[in-house]
């Protein structure tokens, strides 16, 4: 029988911010943002990505972010790198601030069940992506981080269309294998069903075991939360999810922000799970609300978490 410790993944502060269309939110607020998450019992946080500032520029300063936060023993504060160039950068800010804790011990790697959005998003195939991220992969290792991997377009891809599951499990097989300690399973276009999700799923477990699968839902078609808690259904017990449901996809037109980290807290209150972290064992629902609204309103906007909006209007 599986635990029933949910872990979040906080991923605001990078899949939520890269996507802002509106003000772009300096280093000294994002620390902040980090922060702030921190205390409300995030031990897992994705701080930002070392990628090119021309791709996305909403995530210039991610150096800046990681030095001004505070480090806190045993929270990983992960970062995306898409290529050997974002690894070797975050290794040269790792030893010139060289401190205990490091700065941060988790990067993410990221590529696609299609060649069509791995191009859109990495600019090669989903084959050139593997091998470039093979030593990526390994030199991360080698220097004590620890490496988590991405497989977006699980359900389906903004440019081809329904997703082969066959496709999903062989790169997760792979991003296994390269030394990834866990694959986060991207429902990018936030298109899936609860139904396709536990498809998918089925699918990907015949070659990984769910215990190192991950959910990561967006909620474009407002599926996200029945997603979270399809996926739990199917034996997953990671859940990647954003305050205040910030963000988007630059590569997936249309897409809106990630499941928001309030929703699935409230979701699974009164409920055989219990969500792990450090504000009395626990995430902090309220202070994630309102954590959710003070970003947004730095974002010039309102919060779009449903329970976040209902706890404001009481
Ligand atoms: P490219 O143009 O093929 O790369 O892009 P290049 O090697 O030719 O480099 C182009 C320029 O970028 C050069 O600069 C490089 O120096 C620079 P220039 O000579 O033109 O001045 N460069 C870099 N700069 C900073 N950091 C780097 C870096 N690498 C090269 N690491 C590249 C290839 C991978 C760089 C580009 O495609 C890229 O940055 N992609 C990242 C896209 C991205 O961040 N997407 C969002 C994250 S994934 C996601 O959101 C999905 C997820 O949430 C799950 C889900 O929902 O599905 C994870
Ligand atoms: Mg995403």
């Amino acid at each position: 029988s599986s635990s029933n410790v949910v872990n979040i993944v906080e991923v605001g502060p990078r899949d939520g911010l890269q996507n802002e269309k509106g003000s772009v939110i300096p280093p000294e607020l994002k620390a902040e943002l980090v922060d702030r998450l921190v205390q409300a019992g995030v031990t897992n946080v994705e701080a930002g990505s070392f990628v090119s500032p021309k791709w996305v520029p909403q995530m210039a300063g991610t150096a800046e972010v990681l030095k001004r936060k505070t480090t806190k023993p045993g929270v990983h504060y992960a970062v995306l790198v898409p290529n050997q160039r974002g690894l070797d950068d975050l290794l040269t800010l790792l030893s010139s601030e060289s401190q205990s804790p490091p700065l941060t011990d988790e990067v993410s790697i990221f590529t696609a069940a299609t060649d069509a959005f791995t191009r859109a998003n990495l600019n090669c195939s989903i084959t050139e992506s593997l091998t470039r991220l093979t030593p990526v992969a390994r030199t991360a290792l080698d220097n004590g981080l620890r490496v988590r991997g991405y497989v977006s377009v699980v359900i389906a891809c903004p440019y081809t269309g329904k997703v082969d599951y066959k496709r999903v499990r062989e790169v997760a097989k792979e991003l296994l294998e390269m030394g990834c300690y866990e694959v986060s399973l991207g429902d990018t276009v936030g298109q899936g069903t609860p139904f396709e999700v536990q498809e998918m799923i089925a699918e990907v477990s015949k070659d990984v075991p769910v215990s190192k699968l991950a959910g990561h839902f967006h909620d474009t078609f407002g599926t996200a939360v029945a997603n979270v808690l399809a996926a739990l259904d199917s034996g997953i017990r990671t859940i990647d999810s954003s305050v205040g449901g910030l963000g988007g996809c630059p590569y997936s037109p249309g897409a809106t922000g990630n499941v928001a980290t309030e929703d699935v807290l409230y979701a699974l209150q009164n409920s055989p799970y219990t969500v792990a972290g450090t504000s009395n064992g626990t995430i902090d629902l309220s202070q994630m609300s309102d954590i959710g609204w003070w970003i947004s309103e730095k974002l010039g906007r309102e919060s779009v978490s449903r329970v976040g909006r209902a706890i404001r209007a009481r």
